[in-house]
C-alpha cells in the first residue's frame, strides 16, 4: 500500500493518516512533523524550515525532497507508506515518481480530502487555542489557505488522470471521515473511482 493523503490545511490529513497507516500497517510520514521535529531540535534544516512554516510559505522543493527521499530510503517504508503533506507541488511530484521507478514501486492511490474554508479555519483556530502551534494565526492559516489552492489543488486533476484520486468529504466525525476514506479505496479498486 503506497497511499498519499491531500487537502487543504485542516482537512483532517494528519488526523486521518494516524487510522489509515495503523489499518494498512504501514508507517505514517508527514512532511509537516518532520519539520517539526527539527525545528524543535533547531537543526540547520530546522532553522531553514522554520522560515518559510512561521509565514505559512512551502519549505523549498530542494530542501523538501532531500528530506523525503531518505525517510522514503529507510527500511520501514519498504512495504508501503502513506505520505501526508507529499507531494505539495508538481516537483515533487516528479520526485515521487523518480523515487517509486527506482524502486520499482507503484503508487496506490490519492486521497483528496475537502471542506470548507469556513470549517478549516475554524478547526485550525480551535487547534491554536488548545496546541499553540505557531502557523496556527488567522493570517497564516489564510496564506497557508492561498498557498495551497495555489500550487497544490491544481496537483488533483493530474492523479485523477492517472486514476488514482479519491475524493472524500471531510466534514463529519473523524470516524465517518475514516469510513469514508475506506469505502472509496474500495471503490478505486474496483476501478470505478475518481
Ligand atoms: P503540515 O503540518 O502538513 O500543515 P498543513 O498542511 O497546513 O495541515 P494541518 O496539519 O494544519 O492540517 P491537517 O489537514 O493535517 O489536519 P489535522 O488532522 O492536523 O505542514 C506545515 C508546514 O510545513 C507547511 O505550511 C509548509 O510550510 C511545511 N511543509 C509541509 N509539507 C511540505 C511540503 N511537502 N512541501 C513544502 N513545505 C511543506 O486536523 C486539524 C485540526 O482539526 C486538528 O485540531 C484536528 O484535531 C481537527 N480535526 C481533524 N479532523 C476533524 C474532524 N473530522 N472534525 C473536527 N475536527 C477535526
Amino acid at each position: 500500500m503506497r497511499l498519499l493523503l491531500m487537502g487543504p490545511p485542516g482537512a483532517g490529513k494528519g488526523t486521518q493518516a494516524v487510522t489509515m497507516a495503523d489499518r494498512f500497517g504501514v508507517p505514517a510520514i508527514s512532511t509537516g512533523d518532520i519539520f517539526r521535529a527539527h525545528v524543535a531540535q533547531q537543526s540547520e534544516l530546522g532553522r531553514t524550515a522554520q522560515r518559510f512554516m512561521d509565514a505559512g510559505e512551502y519549505v523549498p522543493d530542494e530542501v523538501t525532497n532531500a528530506m523525503l527521499g531518505q525517510r522514503l530510503s529507510e527500511p520501514d517504508c519498504a512495504d508501503g507508506f502513506l505520505l501526508d503533506g507529499y507531494p505539495r507541488t508538481l516537483q515533487q511530484v516528479a520526485e515521487l515518481d523518480a523515487i517509486l521507478e527506482r524502486g520499482g514501486a507503484v503508487l496506490g492511490a490519492v486521497v483528496l480530502l475537502d471542506a470548507d474554508p469556513d470549517e478549516l479555519v475554524r478547526r485550525l483556530l480551535l487547534r491554536a487555542r488548545d496546541q499553540g502551534r505557531a502557523d496556527d494565526t488567522e493570517a497564516v492559516i489564510r496564506r497557508r489557505l492561498e498557498v495551497y489552492a495555489a500550487e497544490t489543488a491544481p496537483l488533483a486533476a493530474e492523479y485523477a488522470e492517472r486514476g488514482l484520486l479519491a475524493t472524500v468529504d471531510g466534514l463529519g466525525s473523524v470516524d465517518e471521515v475514516a469510513e469514508r476514506i475506506l469505502a472509496a479505496l474500495t471503490t478505486l479498486s474496483a476501478g470505478v473511482g475518481g
